[in-house]
């Protein structure tokens, strides 16, 4: 299958939505962030969101995997949480997309993200290095897997596109083979 539809997952911090922007420029794709698009429907930030409760967000962050399904030609970046959640992980791997994992190591996390409290679930070193235990294997089951350690985003934004060409090349000899 060809794909119509690009999803990055990974952890907070790992060029999500910097490097879907930059895929979605390349292959002259539309770019979607769940979570910029969550806070424009709520009218409120994901941290006011989440001070109401995290089921709540992830109720809504379900239902913004949901209606993404309806869009081809579209990268989407998903929040750190999604692809950790069954329900969600199933909405955003369906249909012609294509689920890429940014992989990213906890050192180069922690230099990314501030430890301030103004990010939910980014409390301290103990609970990132916890959480990002707790999501790799989900992180797993997307289709590829991308190193962003250290790589530029530009860089990280090519490998994408590359792996998107040769898989639209498979497709279509798997096409004229049959
Ligand atoms: C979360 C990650 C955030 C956002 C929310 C929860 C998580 O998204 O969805 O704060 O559970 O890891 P980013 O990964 O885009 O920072």
């Amino acid at each position: 299958m060809s794909p119509e539809r690009l999803v990055l997952v990974g952890f907070m911090g790992s060029g999500k939505s910097t490097v879907g922007a930059l895929v979605a420029a390349r292959l002259g794709w539309g770019f979607r962030d769940l979570d910029a698009w969550i806070e424009e429907r709520a009218g409120r930030s994901v941290a006011e969101l989440f001070r109401d409760g995290e089921a709540g967000f992830r109720q809504l962050e379900a239902e913004a995997a949901r209606e993404a399904t309806a869009l081809t030609r579209h990268v989407i970046a998903a929040g750190g949480g999604a692809f950790a959640r069954p329900e969600t992980r199933e909405l955003l791997r369906s249909g012609p997309a294509a689920t890429v994992w940014l992989r990213c190591g906890l050192e180069s996390l922690l230099g990314r993200i501030p430890l301030d409290g103004s990010r939910p679930l980014a409390e301290s070193r103990e609970t990132m290095a916890g959480l990002l235990a707790e999501r790799e294997s989900s992180y797993r089951l997307a289709d590829w897997a991308v190193d962003t350690t250290t790589a530029a985003p530009d860089d990280v934004a090519r490998t994408i596109v590359a792996l998107v060409f040769a898989q639209r090349a498979r497709a279509a000899r798997g096409a004229t083979d049959r």
